[in-house]
């Protein structure tokens, strides 16, 4: 039976990607590693957790040791790699962790494949993960394709790039097969609320301020997470060789046309009065390095390998806030504890 190794899967999108190749490719044992850092919850796998081709696995990719007895023990045809530090916030009080998990963590994944498979890397694929944000950020115009320049201005997304560029180099100079996706903003089911969408539905059910950086007129284009899941399976199957593939929404919101939206969706649910909810927008310091605009060309895995994505964000939007509403036990659990500190030290 094929073994494939998914780092991360206790978090948001890995959560989505383990659940879709479990129940996918029975012929195939999935592996979830994670070292469910506050962001990972295995409560998010509750409805696959029994499945006879699925493994969870405590632990974490930064030590080296652990990763390589893992891989010498299992012997993973595929690697698909999600694990990482994710908030950019935190990576701006906290650079060191992303540099540990993102960088070290992926060239030590790296490392035990190639050594387990040498020169013989027949049928293998390292898939990783990435970001649109490697690109850095757009004016009013463009947008990113595979081969525009990297130019990170975060230390979330300059760890990232520094791991994107390791990948490439294994490839380039031990023959290490792998596919590099880079990916716009997800949203929807159990997304942890400390990113725009789920913390703003969270504030908007306890009737609490909506902090908009700056001007609210960041831009991003967002992807429902079930359709990254869906080209990450694809272009892990299908995608060739050495490639690069920009998946994203074709989805473009002004921070501030996304929150009047989603108070808009989130008042009709809550049976509120019209525009009670954008009474909390409320405008604070700006993220430090903020990029203004993140835009993706997902025209390449859409001619070669038919990708599309099948929501549309007022249909993904309404299903992330059905979520919510019906799971307000694993709100309640996430937002208890450590996260109250997050809250206090970022926001007041
Ligand atoms: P997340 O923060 O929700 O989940 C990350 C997971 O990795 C958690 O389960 C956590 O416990 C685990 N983890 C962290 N450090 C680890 C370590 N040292 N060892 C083992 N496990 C560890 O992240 P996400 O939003 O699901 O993002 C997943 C991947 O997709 C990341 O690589 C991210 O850069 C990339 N990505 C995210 C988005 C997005 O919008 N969220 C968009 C594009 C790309
Ligand atoms: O583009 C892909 C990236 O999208 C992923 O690689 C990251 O892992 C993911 O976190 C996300 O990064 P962003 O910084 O774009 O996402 P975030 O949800 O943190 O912020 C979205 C926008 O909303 C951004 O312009 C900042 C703004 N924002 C965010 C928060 C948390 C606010 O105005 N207020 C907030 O409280």
């Amino acid at each position: 039976m094929k073994k494939i190794i998914i780092t991360g899967g206790a978090g948001f999108i890995g959560s989505h990607v383990v659940r879709r190749f479990v129940k996918q490719y029975k012929d195939i044992h999935i592996f979830n590693i994670d070292s469910l850092t506050y962001a990972g919850n295995l409560s998010n796998l509750s409805d696959i957790e029994k499945e006879s081709n699925y493994t969870f696995i405590k632990g974490d990719i930064v030590d080296a040791e652990f990763i390589n007895n893992l891989f010498e023990e299992h012997r993973f045809d595929g690697v698909i790699h999600l694990a990482a530090e994710s908030h950019v916030d935190r990576s701006i009080s906290d650079p060191i962790s992303f540099v540990m998990t993102n960088v070290v963590g992926t060239v030590n994944l790296l490392n035990a494949f190639k050594n387990l498979w040498n020169d013989n890397f027949e049928g293998k694929r390292f898939y990783h993960v990435s970001t649109d944000e490697v690109y850095g950020s757009l004016g009013q115009d463009g947008l990113f394709t595979e081969t525009t320049s990297y130019d990170p201005n975060s230390p979330y997304s300059a760890s990232k790039a520094s791991s994107d560029h390791f990948v490439r180099a294994y490839g380039e100079t031990y023959g290490l097969p792998y596919v590099i996706s880079n990916c716009s903003n997800n949203y929807g089911p159990n997304h942890f609320p400390e990113k725009l969408i789920p913390l703003f539905i969270n504030n908007i059910i306890n009737k609490k301020p909506l902090p908009v950086y700056g001007d609210g007129n960041y831009t991003r284009d967002w992807l429902y997470v079930e359709d990254h899941a869906v080209a990450i399976d694809l272009a892990f199957h299908r995608g060739k060789n050495h490639e690069t593939y920009n998946i994203g929404g074709f989805n473009e919101w002004k921070n501030i046309d996304l929150v009047k939206l989603l108070c808009k969706q989130m008042d009709q649910k809550l049976q509120r009065k019209v525009s009670e909810s954008e009474q909390l927008i409320t405008y604070v310091k700006d993220r430090p390095g903020h990029d203004l605009r993140y835009a993706i060309d997902a025209s390449k895995i859409n001619k070669e390998l038919g990708w599309m994505p099948s929501v549309t964000f007022e249909e993904g939007l309404a299903k992330t806030i059905d979520w919510y509403l019906s799971n307000t036990e694993w709100l309640e659990n996430v937002t208890s504890g450590s996260y109250q500190n997050y809250y206090k030290n970022q926001y007041q």
